[in-house]
């Protein structure tokens, strides 16, 4: 497994790390349907034999659930690993409606309730999980700056921030890293953000790199339709028409392309959000051993300008079929 230097921070990470969103299990308005706690750990453990060395998890993910799964599955490798959590998206209550919060006092809160879940001292990677609300983004990352000289937490990160919010936080104290979405269909931080974050030495952590499974070459038409209502997807505009059809197009395209690579269609997907070198890694989510020891692999696979002429020609397809 190659690694990668985040940002100024001297982290070295595999260049895939184990996203745990789905461990959060369907329990709550963002869920995955059902998990069962057992394949979490076993996924998590799975992750860590493939050389996987961080985890990037949030304490909303099921309202504290994924950061208690983790936390349970790392305990005794927690000194190998390299831990990112997030704060900015709080709960309370029997109604357990989801707030957004970047205040001073709610951030400090947060970061004591999630060394409690996932069972450690300290947080290698803090991260505002939105920048909302806008107006409390300078509050919260000088929080986040202020739990760093604590020693609560090594490095701090912004998620989903766009360029203005990004120069806003980097005025204050330097950002380590920006987790946004990236995936072939997904493309939006290519012309503006990823040249800032290369210029100013912030590492990239790529999420939802398979555009949540749609580009593993598994997932059909079938599977969206039977999709269980407590699964996010159902209602996500990539899962639906029109679109639907044009992105499962776009996997049925990697496919012939993955098989003379002799590779999965998921780690094909992988390695093109990791050809850019400004990209760090990429969070390959996984709610059982198998797909992660699947994804792992893609770490090790390089991509020739040929390739990705060819996938470039299957996104402009997609395009203007959309259009
Ligand atoms: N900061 C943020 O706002 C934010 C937002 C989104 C995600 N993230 C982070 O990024 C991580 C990754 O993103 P993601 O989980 O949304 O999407 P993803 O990594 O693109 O897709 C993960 C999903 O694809 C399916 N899958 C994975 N490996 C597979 C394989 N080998 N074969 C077939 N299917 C496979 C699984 O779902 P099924 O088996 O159910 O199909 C899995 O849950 C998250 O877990 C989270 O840590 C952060």
């Amino acid at each position: 497994m190659q690694t990668r230097t985040l940002g100024h921070s001297g982290l070295k990470l595999s260049t895939i790390g184990l996203g745990t969103w789905a461990m959060g299990g369907g329990d709550w308005k963002f869920g995955w349907g059902a998990q069962d706690d057992q394949k979490s750990i076993a996924a998590v453990r799975a992750a860590v034999e493939a050389g996987i060395n961080w985890i990037d998890t949030a304490a909303i993910y099921g309202h504290g659930h994924s950061e208690k799964v983790v936390g349970q599955a790392i305990k005794e490798r927690r000194n190998d690993l390299i831990i990112a959590t997030k704060c900015g998206r709080v709960w309370a209550g029997e109604s357990r409606e989801i707030g957004k919060c970047l205040r001073r006092e709610s951030i400090f809160r947060e970061v004591e309730n999630s060394l409690t879940r996932l069972q450690i001292d300290v947080i290698d990677l803090y991260q505002i999980h939105w920048p909302e609300p806008d107006d409390e983004v300078e509050e919260g990352w000088s929080a986040v700056g202020d739990l760093i000289k604590a020693g609560k937490v090594r490095f701090g990160g912004v998620c989903n921030f766009n360029l203005a919010q990004l120069k806003r936080a980097q005025a204050i104290h330097p950002i380590t890293s920006l987790q946004p979405p990236y995936s072939m269909l997904k493309r939006d931080i290519e012309p503006e953000i990823i040249p800032w974050c290369a210029e100013n030495n912030v590492g990239i952590v790529a999420y939802s790199p398979m555009q949540a499974g749609l580009l593993t070459g598994r997932f059909t038409k079938e599977r969206a339709a039977a999709l269980p209502e407590n699964d996010w997807r159902k209602r996500s505009p990539f899962f639906q028409e029109p679109q639907l059809s044009a992105n499962l197009r776009v996997a049925e395209g990697l496919m012939p392309i993955a098989d003379r690579m002799s590779i999965a269609v998921s780690q094909l997907a992988l390695a093109w959000v990791l050809r850019l070198p400004a990209v760090t890694a990429a969070i390959a989510g996984a709610r059982d051993p198998r797909q992660i020891q699947e994804t792992a692999r893609a770490g090790d696979v390089e991509l020739s300008p040929e390739v990705i002429e060819e996938i470039e020609k299957l996104l402009r397809q997609r395009e203007s079929e959309l259009q």
